[in-house]
């Protein structure tokens, strides 16, 4: 996926991609950070120091290539995966389609990545970082954007013969180097992969996670194509398993009213489409969980009134992936700007004082 440009939207999808973030993987290295840091912004979620509350999604950088690049945007943290296990090639391509008319995407990618292990060699390990100076870890993760927080998604490979040890594999493995964890179990790209969404398969997973996390926190990325009855029993398994926070949500698989070529083609919608059904499900995990998790909120946002809603109706943090490819890489900083001004003109001294005023 790549940042709207003429040329780089004459080029395939997923070539784009590739193109973009080895652009920023080198700009990260050297460059001028985008987004001054601003101090209203910042705010503490499940006991992390986020620099502010707008984050990248998961999938824009699988492998974690480009961290300090999309630091350097402005974004105040990045997660890097989903990681599975073993290295996997995803679905046959094309697997990305743009969706201009609508402003979205749709992606069946399938997990396709290096694999955990390379990609943990690449991250720069707050822990280890840490325990070689002799200071506590303290989220070192040094762009031209300065600190930010590096969470990591990991999930199961497509032929795992028990996915839930993968998760567990992931989450130990995945701990040591990242400020947070997250299970993505929500992707509607690998087969059966979301039946882990429910019942008893939901808890056991849950309660093996949480047993091999340590200290660093881990947090559960849904789906939104869910029933009342399923968020509450996520709901009440992330509670019961002391889950830091829910990650609502990951990309749908329904179609509403799309009018771009590819609206039909197979996988995960994201993008503008999806904003009805991300605030539906925010304000109904805000009900379930009586606010007792924080919750990220992801589809569709893309500008700063859209994140200051999402922190309205109940959302401690966002973040956003589609928007990025059709605004460009000075979104994030826009979004902070306009976000910083929204909270002066309605009197709100943080971010948190604004979270849930309106749910
Ligand atoms: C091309 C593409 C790949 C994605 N890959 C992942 C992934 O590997 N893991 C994950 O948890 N979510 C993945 N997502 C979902 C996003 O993280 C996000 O939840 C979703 O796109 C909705 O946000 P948006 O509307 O801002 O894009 C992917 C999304 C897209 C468009």
């Amino acid at each position: 996926m790549a940042f709207y440009h003429p040329i780089l939207f004459r080029l395939d999808a997923e070539r784009a991609h590739t193109l973009t973030i080895a652009a920023l993987g080198a700009w990260g290295k050297a460059g001028t950070p985008l987004a001054p840091s601003v101090p209203r912004l910042a705010t503490t979620v499940a006991g992390i120091a986020f620099p502010n509350p707008v984050g990248l999604a998961a999938g824009v950088d699988k492998d974690g290539r480009a961290i300090d690049g999309f630091f350097g945007l402005g974004f105040g943290s990045v997660e890097i995966g989903t990681l599975t296990p073993l290295a996997q090639p995803g679905n046959p391509k094309p697997r990305i389609f743009r969706l201009p008319e609508d402003r979205a995407v749709i992606n069946r990618l399938g997990f396709n990545n290096g694999g955990l292990d390379p990609a943990l060699s690449r991250v720069c390990s707050p822990a280890k970082a840490g325990a070689q100076s002799g200071h506590p870890p303290s989220r070192v993760n040094k762009g031209p954007g300065g600190e930010g927080v590096l969470g990591i998604n990991v999930g199961a490979n497509k032929d795992a013969s028990d996915r839930a040890a993968d998760y567990v594999h992931g989450v130990t493995r995945a701990a040591p180097h990242a400020d947070y964890i997250t299970i993505n179990i929500s992707s509607p790209n690998t087969p059966g992969l979301r039946d882990l969404q429910h019942g008893a398969a939901l808890r056991d997973l849950l309660a093996a996670c949480t047993a091999a996390k340590g200290t660093t926190p881990i947090f559960l990325k849904v789906a939104p194509d869910l029933e009342p009855a399923d968020i509450d029993d996520i709901a009440r398994a992330a509670l019961d398993n002391r889950i830091d926070a829910l990650i609502v949500n990951n990309t749908t698989i329904s179609r509403p009213g799309l009018r771009s070529a590819n609206a039909q083609e197979t996988g995960g919608l994201s993008g503008a489409p999806l904003v009805p059904l991300a605030r539906r499900r925010l304000s109904d995990f805000r009900k379930a969980t009586g606010a007792a998790i924080p919750l990220i909120s992801v589809g569709g946002v893309d500008s700063g009134a859209e994140a200051y809603a999402r922190l309205r109706a109940g959302a401690s943090l966002v973040q956003l992936y589609t928007a990025l490819v059709y605004e460009g890489p000075g979104l994030p900083a826009r979004i902070l700007r306009e976000l910083d001004a929204l909270l002066q003109r309605d009197g709100f001294a943080t971010v948190a004082d604004a979270v849930g005023v309106d749910a």
